[in-house]
C-alpha cells in the first residue's frame, strides 16, 4: 500500500489536537506538521497577511514534499483562507471551523463560543451562527491569552486557573454547551472543564475533521509499521527543547525550519 502524505497546518501547536484525532484514525500514514510561529498568534493578524502567509507556506512545503491532502488545523485561518488556497492548489483542502451546529443541537439553554479575537469577528462565524443556531443564543469570547496558555501547557508550564476563570467569567453559569472554536483549546480542555463546571459540555471539531480526511483519502489496505512524522516551523521555536520533548512523545522528529519566502510581512 502507498502511504498517504498528510500536511497539517496551524499558527502554533494547536493543530496537534487535530493531528491526534487524525492519527488515531489513520495511524499508518505519513504526517507533516507545519506551523507559522513567526506570525503567531493568527488571532491578531490582518486578514490579507493571514491569507498570504498561509498560502505561501503551504505552497512552499508542497514544493519540498509530496502532499496528498492539506488540513488547515486552525479556525482563525480556515474561516478566511480556504477559498484562496483551493484556487492555488489542486489537492483536497480540509478546514476546521467552529462546531456551532452540533453545539446548538446539544444545547438546551445557550451556547458559548470560545475562539480567537479574529474568529469571533469573522463573517463566516456569524453566518454559521445565523444558519445553525437559530433558536439558541450564542455568547462569544475571543481571547489570544487562552491560545498562549495552551502553548505554555505544551511546554510543560502550569495553566493559571484563576486567570482562566477571569477570562471565561462572561459565560460561566450562563451556558450549557461551549464550543472550543480554536484548535489550541482542546489542549487545555481539562482546565476549561474545571472552570466551567461539569454541567457544561465542551465540543470541538477534531473528530469530524479526522472522519472527513479519512473519507477523502480513500486508503486501500493496511501497511506494516508507522509512516514518517516530520515537523516544520517558519522560525526557530521558542523553548525548542521543551517542544521537541513533547513532539518526540507524539513520535515526531525534531523541528526543522521552513523560513517563509515572499510573504514575510506581518
Ligand atoms: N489554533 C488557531 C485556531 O484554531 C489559532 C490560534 C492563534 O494563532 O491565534 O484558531
Amino acid at each position: 500500500m502507498n502511504r498517504k502524505n498528510i500536511l497539517i497546518f496551524d499558527s502554533g501547536v494547536g493543530g496537534l489536537s487535530v493531528f491526534k484525532e487524525i492519527v488515531q484514525r489513520l495511524p499508518k500514514e505519513n504526517y507533516i506538521y507545519l506551523f507559522d510561529n513567526e506570525a503567531y498568534p493568527y488571532g491578531e493578524l490582518a486578514p490579507e497577511t493571514l491569507v498570504n502567509r498561509t498560502c505561501t507556506l503551504i505552497q512552499q512545503m508542497m514544493q519540498r514534499k509530496v502532499v496528498d491532502i492539506v488540513v488547515i488545523a486552525c479556525n482563525t485561518a480556515s474561516t478566511i483562507v480556504l477559498p484562496h488556497l483551493r484556487k492555488r492548489i489542486d489537492i483536497p483542502v480540509v478546514g476546521v471551523v467552529p462546531a456551532i451546529k452540533p453545539a446548538s443541537l446539544l444545547s438546551k439553554t445557550a451556547v458559548g463560543l470560545i475562539a480567537t479575537p479574529a474568529t469571533i469577528t469573522r463573517q463566516y462565524t456569524h453566518d454559521l451562527i445565523r444558519n445553525f443556531a437559530t433558536d439558541k443564543e450564542v455568547k462569544l469570547i475571543g481571547d489570544s491569552r487562552l491560545v498562549e496558555m495552551a502553548e505554555q501547557k505544551l511546554r510543560n508550564e502550569r495553566v493559571d486557573l484563576q486567570e482562566l476563570e477571569l477570562i471565561l467569567s462572561p459565560i460561566k453559569g450562563k451556558i450549557d454547551v461551549a464550543v472550543l472554536g480554536c484548535t489550541h483549546f482542546p489542549l487545555i480542555r481539562e482546565e476549561i472543564a474545571l472552570v466551567l463546571g461539569n454541567c457544561v459540555e465542551l465540543v470541538d471539531s477534531g473528530a469530524a475533521i479526522a472522519r472527513r480526511v479519512e473519507s477523502l483519502l480513500e486508503i486501500e489496505g493496511a501497511s506494516l509499521g508507522q509512516g514518517t512524522m516530520e515537523v516544520f516551523s517558519s522560525a526557530p521555536p521558542f523553548e525548542e527543547e521543551a517542544l521537541n520533548k513533547t513532539l518526540r512523545q507524539l513520535c515526531f522528529t525534531p523541528v526543522q525550519l521552513l523560513p517563509i519566502q515572499g510573504a514575510s510581512d506581518h
